[in-house]
Order: C-alpha cells, then structure tokens, then sequence
C-alpha cells in the first residue's frame, strides 16, 4: 500500500506540472491487466518524457501494481476506450495456455497446439483443412492468390470492404490480381446484377477474367443477410467461380444470428477468420478450405514470410478464442446496442443512424450537425475530439475512431464493460450538452 501511495503522490504531482491532454489508461473490467508505464501515459512526446520519469518509481514500487489500483485515483482520467476490438488484451487463461502450450517446429508440421487450432477452425467451418497465418491482412492475401493464381487474374468485391480499401491493395501490389470493385450497400451486400454484368469470364483477351468473388462478413458491424449469401453462390455456380469470405468478424456474425458457423460457411469455398480481433487472441488468423486449397496457400505463405515455427505458444491462445471467448461475444453485441440506444435517445436530430442496424459489436453513426466546429475539424472530427478531451472537472476520456466523411466508429470488446458503457453515455450527454450550448451564442 505504501508504494502506492508513493505512486499516487507521484502521478498527481506529474499531472499538475504536466500538460498531457490524455493518459492512455485502461481499467480492464476484470481488473487483472498489468499497469506499466506504457499504459498509463500518452503516446509520442509526453510518453517519453513521462517514461523516464515513471520508471524508477515502478522499479521502487516493488511492482506488478494492477489497473484497478488506479483506478481510484481522481488525478487521472478514466478512458473508455472504443476505437477498435483489436484492443482485447489476452485474458489470464489465454497467457496460462500459452504458458504451457506444448510446441514443435510448425514448418514441418510438427506443432500439436498449431494442429489442434487448425483441426478446430476446419470443424467449426465445415471444410477440409486450415491454416494459421499471422494476421487477417495475410489471410486474405493468401486466400486471393489460392484462388488467383493465373496471371491476369481479377477479384470481384464490394467497394467498401477491407480488402479493397484498407489492405494497400495488397493482392495488386503483390499479386498483380486486378480488383473489380462493386458499389457496396450498407448491410454489406452488393447488387447480383452487377456481378453478372461485371463479371469477365476471361474470353474477350482485352479484359482480366473474374477468378473470384469476395465477400466481407460481418461488415462494419453488420451481418450479411443469409438469403444474399446463398443467392451469391447460385450465381457463382451459374459462372463457375469461387467465393471468399473475410470473416475477420465472422464469429461475431455466427452469434448474431444464433446460428452454427459452418451454416454460413457452407456457401462460399474459403474464410479468413481473425483470433486477434473480439476472440482476444493477441495474434494469428486462420484460413479455412479444402484440402488442394489449403496446401496451395501453405506453399504461398512461406513465400510471403508467413511461415512460422513454434506458433503453438500463440495458437494455444487461438484455441481458447475459438472455444471460450466466441462464448462472451454476446456481451459485446448488447453494449454496443445499450450504448446506440443511449445516443440516440438523447441527439436523434444530431446522430445519425438507426439502432436496429446495430447487429454485433459495432456502433457506426454519423454526426451530421450544423454546431460550431473549430480549427478546421469537420463534425465528426469535432465530436470524437470533444469526447475524447476532458471538459472542467470531467475526468472521462472516451475515445471512438473516426471514419470516411463524418462517419463515426465505437466498438465493444472484452475490457469495455457495461459500467464502461455507463460512463461513455455520461460523457456524450456532458459533451452534446456543452456543444449545443455554444450554438446558441
Ligand atoms: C474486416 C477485416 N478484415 C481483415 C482485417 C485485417 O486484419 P489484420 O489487422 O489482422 O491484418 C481487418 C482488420 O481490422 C478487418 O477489420
């Protein structure tokens, strides 16, 4: 207790001769996440300057100090942190699996714990075999190029998926796959009568030949309607062409709907699923398909570096995402719909968005107002600013991402917990309250 007190002494006095705009804290809601000095101080400069100052007095301390030691103290702010799942830190089963995870060289197939998560991931889909791969942008490189592999090769996606904009153009830059991009609908889908009529069956030698279509499942949050999935494989037999799924979210889908994972994947030929993402792993993803599919991507993934060896030490961690985690997933889904319905009650004429489209553990909005906006921020810049500074005596830092346009992102995961959801709720009544206050002046 002594040390802490020292601690606390310290930090309020940091606080009070320093000028950091926001402490990167986060009160895990199982109070069990290790502090350290990384994580209790800002990003760039001030995190430098404070490290250097923090660091002897955790050596002091006689550490490991936790997260919900501090969060008693008034000096520093409570963050709810919401800008992406990918912020799930591996539970305390997780790092014990890995711990003891039993492991071989993985390159030669001799990684029981990699074995067992790929066994798993093939059964949970229904398919053949598995792979696990570093991240989900490496998934789906390798599913692409599974599929693409003759030259000229074009994929057919929707124009808002992360393949198409968020992975560097990955599958052009290193695959040379041309991306045949389809104006993507908000629920995710996009129109069958594009594909049909973009579609390039490689007989004209001016154009590229369509040698897959890919889909993204969930999308934004959103689950892709089951009748737009099986009409695509229809049309997709109809053109003898197979389909992907990036199912980085794709548990998430599964227990939306509150149906089996393998009754969604039975209609497209591979997944890419991510473990890193709301499962809490703290890396990998796993690629599923057949047998000729999944060999074809295991060569491919040695080429691009992928290959690992006693992975087992993290697989162990995919195991426990797959198994335990996808049971917590629900959780997530009713905060997020608990947090929409909290915003929209109290701004519907500022946010923009309708609650029954929140479907898993995303809350997307618009913030679409005329309030004062300053230093050129437009209005979603504007709001995420504002949650995420303190106001007066306010000590909450709410922090969302902010996407295309004035689109904003908040996303619910294991660590925001529904007292979390709470105090976001109370930060974004202070927050309105004070901005549309400004406008009336
Ligand atoms: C839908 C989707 N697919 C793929 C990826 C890529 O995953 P990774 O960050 O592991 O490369 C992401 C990452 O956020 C994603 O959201």
């Amino acid at each position: 207790m002594a040390s802490v007190r020292v601690f606390n002494v310290f930090i309020r006095q940091l606080n009070a001769k320093t000028n950091f705009s926001v402490f990167a804290f986060s009160v895990s809601s199982k109070h069990s996440s290790k502090c350290n000095v990384s994580n209790i101080v800002p990003e760039g400069n001030d995190r430098t300057f404070a490290s250097t100052l923090l660091r002897p007095v955790f050596a002091y301390s006689s550490l490991p100090l936790h997260a919900h030691t501090f969060a008693t103290m008034s000096s520093i702010e409570r963050v709810v942190d919401l800008r992406s799942d990918t912020l799930t830190a591996p539970t305390d089963a997780m790092r014990k699996a890995m711990a003891e995870a039993e492991v071989g060289d993985d390159v030669h197939r001799e990684d029981p714990t990699v074995n067992r998560l790929q066994s798993l991931a093939a059964e949970l889909c229904g398919k053949e075999d598995a792979l696990f791969v570093p991240t989900g942008t490496m998934g789906n490189l390798l599913c692409v190029f599974g599929h693409c592999f003759e030259r000229g090769s074009e994929v057919m996606l929707g124009n808002s998926s992360h393949l198409y904009l968020r992975e560097q153009g990955g599958v052009a830059q290193w695959g040379g796959v041309y991306m045949n991009a389809l104006p993507n609908r908000k629920d995710g889908t996009f129109s069958l009568d594009d594909v049909r009529s973009k579609f390039h069956d490689g007989k004209d030698f001016h154009e590229s030949k369509t040698s897959l279509i890919a889909i993204e499942n969930t999308m934004n949050g959103r689950i892709l309607p089951m009748d737009f999935i099986k009409e695509l494989r229809q049309l997709a037999n109809e053109l003898n062409v197979p389909i992907h799924m990036d199912g980085a979210r794709l548990l998430n889908a599964a227990v939306g709907l509150n149906v089996p994972v393998s009754s969604i994947t039975q209609y497209v030929d591979s997944v890419s699923i991510c473990l890193s993402k709301s499962l809490g792993a703290p890396v990998g993803s796993v690629i599923v398909g057949s047998k000729q599919f999944i060999a074809r991507t295991r060569r491919i993934r040695t080429a691009l570096g992928g290959a690992m060896r006693q992975s087992g030490v993290i697989a162990a961690a995919g195991i426990l995402a797959l198994t335990d985690m996808v049971k917590r997933l629900h959780i997530d889904h009713e905060n997020a719909k608990t947090f929409a319905k909290g915003i929209i009650q109290y701004s519907p004429q500022y946010i923009n968005f309708d609650v029954d489209e929140i479907e898993t553990n995303m809350v997307w909005f618009d913030v679409n107002t005329k309030l004062p906006t300053y230093e050129g921020r437009n209005p979603a810049q504007e709001f995420c600013y504002r949650m995420a500074n303190r106001y007066n005596d306010d000590d909450v830092v709410v922090k969302m991402s902010k996407f295309f346009g004035v689109s904003v992102r908040c996303v619910f995961y294991n660590g925001v917990s529904q007292a979390h959801v709470k105090l976001a709720l109370e930060k974004f009544h202070s927050v309105m309250k004070a901005w549309i206050s400004e406008s009336n002046f």
